[in-house]
C-alpha cells in the first residue's frame, strides 16, 4: 500500500533536470515558450466553438464566460508556473504530482494527460480537416466524400452545397426548402483522411527536431495572431451596440428540458469555451528543453495565457457586436461576422480561413510535442517500458514515443467525431488542473524548504479557487463524458497494477 503513495524525491528531479547527458537539447527561449503556448491555445475553441456558446448558452454575455473560464485557467496557470520553475523537467503535471502526491496519483494524472494531448491532437485535427476541405472547395477541389469524415458518418449530396453531414439541422433546412432528403444521393464515410494526413505531416516534423519545430511554430503563430488582430481592429467599426441588448438573455428551458441563457448559461458557456484555453499547460512539458527554465517557464505559461485571454475577450465583444447572438450557431462564427459587414471586409475572408488552418496546425503540433514528453518521463520512471524513453541519436528527440503518439492520434482522428473527442479532452484536462492546484497546497506544507523561483500568490486561496472553478466546469459536462472518463481511468488502473507498480524504479523512501 505504501508503494502507491511513494514520492519521487524532488532533489533527484532537480538533479535530473540539470544533467546535460541525460536531458534533451536546451534550445527554447522565453519568446519561443510564449509562442509555443499561444500556438497550443488559439485554435478550435475560438475559431469554431465560440459561436455555439453564444447562440445556445450565454448570448452577448459570452465575454463573461471567457472571463470566468480564463480566471479558472489563470489560477491553475499560477500553480503550474510554481511547479514548472521548481521542477524544470519534462512531464508536466505528471512529474509534479509524482513529487508531491505519490506514484499512484502521478500515474492517474499521466494517464489522464493522454486525454488532453493525444486526444486533443485528434480533436483539433478533425477541426483542421473541416477548414482544409473548405479552402479546397474555394479552389474547386473536392475530395471523395468517403474519406472526408469520421467512420460511419452519414453524408448526403445537397444541391449547390456538395456533400454534407446528415444532421437534424440539415434535415430541417431541406424540409423548409421542400427538398426530400431521402431522395438525395447518400454515402457513409470510411475515415477522415485530411485529419490523418495533418497528424502524419506534423509527426514527421517533430521527429526531425524540436528547434526546427519551434521555428515552424513561430511562423504560424504569427499568421493566426495577425488574422485575429485584423478581425478585432477592423470589426470594431461594425459593432452595433443594439446586438448587446439584452446582455444576459433571460433563461429559457427548451422542449427537451435543456436550459439556456441566464446566469447559469454563462457557467455552461464557460464549460464549452474552456476548450479554447487548453494548451497553456503544454508549455510545462517543455521545461527540460528550455534554456533558462526557472525564469522562463512562468513567463511562457502566464505570458501566453494573458495574451490569449485578452484576444478572446475582444473577439467575443466584436463578434457578438457585429452578429446577433441568435444567428451565431455556425461552425465558422468569425467568417459569419465578416460576411455580416457586407463587402467592407470581404478581403479578410480568405486570410481568416488561412489563419484558422495555421492556428489549428500549431495547436496539433504542440499537443503532439507534449504527449511524447509525458510518455518519456513515465518510461524513465519505469511505469512504461524503457523503449518509450529512447532519444534519437541524431535528432535528439524522443522519436519512438513521438511516432507512436502520431499513429494513435491519427487513428482516433480518422474514426471519431469531434464532439466525443472534444468533451473527453475537456474533462481530462480539467481533472488534471484540479489535482495540480491541490498539489501546490500539499507541497507548501510537506516541503516548505525547497527553493521556489516562482511562488503562486495567496496560497491556499488561489489554488482552492482554481480547483473549485475547474471542478465546476467538469460538473457542467454531460454524463456520457463522465462515463468515458471512468472507463478510461479503469483501463489506466489495470495497466498500472499489472505493469507499472512492478517496474517502478523509484525506491520507497518512507
Ligand atoms: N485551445 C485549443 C483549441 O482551442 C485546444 O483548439
Amino acid at each position: 500500500m505504501n508503494n502507491l503513495f511513494k514520492l519521487k524525491p524532488i532533489n533527484d528531479l532537480i538533479k535530473e533536470a540539470d544533467d546535460p547527458s541525460k536531458g534533451l537539447k536546451r534550445t527554447l527561449s522565453a519568446t519561443n515558450l510564449i509562442s509555443l503556448g499561444i500556438g497550443a491555445i488559439i485554435g478550435t475553441g475560438i475559431f469554431v466553438l465560440t459561436g455555439t456558446a453564444a447562440a445556445t448558452h450565454a448570448g452577448p454575455a459570452l465575454v463573461l464566460a471567457f472571463i470566468l473560464s480564463g480566471v479558472g485557467c489563470a489560477f491553475a496557470g499560477l500553480c503550474y508556473a510554481e511547479y514548472a520553475a521548481m521542477i524544470p523537467i519534462s512531464g508536466s503535471a505528471y512529474t509534479y504530482s509524482y513529487a508531491t502526491l505519490g506514484e499512484f496519483i502521478a500515474w492517474i494524472i499521466g494517464w489522464d494527460l493522454i486525454l488532453e494531448y493525444l486526444f486533443g491532437a485528434s480533436t483539433v485535427a478533425v477541426g483542421w480537416s473541416g477548414y482544409f476541405q473548405s479552402i479546397l472547395k474555394d479552389f474547386g477541389i473536392y475530395l471523395p466524400p468517403e474519406i472526408t469524415a469520421s467512420t460511419g458518418t452519414k453524408l448526403i449530396n445537397v444541391p449547390n452545397e456538395g456533400w454534407q453531414n446528415w444532421t437534424s439541422a440539415l434535415t430541417e433546412r431541406m424540409a423548409a426548402a421542400n427538398i426530400d432528403i431521402n431522395g438525395l444521393q447518400s454515402t457513409t464515410a470510411l475515415f477522415n483522411f485530411p485529419a490523418v494526413l495533418i497528424i502524419g505531416i506534423l509527426t514527421t516534423l517533430l521527429v526531425i527536431g524540436i528547434r526546427e519545430s519551434a521555428n515552424f511554430n513561430n511562423i504560424i503563430v504569427l499568421i493566426k495572431l495577425v488574422v485575429i488582430v485584423l478581425f478585432i481592429v477592423f470589426g470594431f467599426h461594425f459593432i452595433s451596440t443594439d446586438n448587446w441588448v439584452p446582455f444576459i438573455p433571460e433563461r429559457v428551458i427548451d422542449a427537451n428540458g435543456h436550459g439556456h441563457f441566464g446566469w447559469f448559461g454563462i457557467v455552461s458557456a464557460a464549460g464549452v469555451i474552456f476548450f479554447a484555453y487548453i494548451g497553456f499547460d503544454a508549455v510545462s512539458t517543455l521545461a527540460q528543453e528550455a534554456k533558462n527554465p526557472q525564469k522562463d517557464m512562468p513567463k511562457g505559461i502566464l505570458g501566453s495565457l494573458v495574451v490569449c485571454t485578452i484576444l478572446y475577450i475582444l473577439v467575443a465583444l466584436v463578434m457578438t457586436g457585429i452578429v446577433n447572438y441568435k444567428e451565431l450557431n455556425v461552425p465558422a462564427p468569425i467568417a459569419l461576422a465578416i460576411d455580416k459587414t457586407g463587402d467592407a471586409l470581404s478581403w479578410l475572408r480568405f486570410p481568416v480561413k488561412l489563419g484558422a488552418i495555421a492556428g489549428l496546425s500549431s495547436v496539433i503540433l504542440v499537443m503532439l510535442m507534449g504527449q511524447p514528453r509525458v510518455f518519456f518521463s513515465m518510461a524513465k520512471d519505469g511505469l512504461l517500458p524503457a523503449s518509450f524513453a529512447k532519444v534519437h541519436p541524431k535528432f535528439k528527440t524522443p522519436y519512438i514515443t513521438t511516432i507512436m503518439t502520431g499513429i494513435v492520434a491519427a487513428f482516433f482522428a480518422g474514426v471519431l467525431p469531434i464532439n466525443i473527442l472534444g468533451e473527453l479532452v475537456s474533462i481530462g484536462t480539467l481533472f488534471a488542473f484540479v489535482i495540480v492546484c491541490i498539489g501546490i497546497i500539499v507541497l507548501r506544507k510537506s516541503r516548505p524548504d525547497i527553493e521556489r523561483p516562482f511562488k503562486t500568490p495567496w496560497v491556499p486561496l488561489v489554488p482552492i479557487l482554481g480547483a473549485a472553478i475547474c471542478f465546476l466546469q467538469m460538473l457542467g459536462l454531460p454524463m456520457d463524458t463522465w462515463l468515458r472518463l471512468i472507463v478510461w481511468m479503469a483501463i489506466g488502473f489495470a495497466i498500472y497494477f499489472l505493469y507499472g507498480i512492478k517496474h517502478s524504479k523509484i525506491q520507497n523512501t518512507k
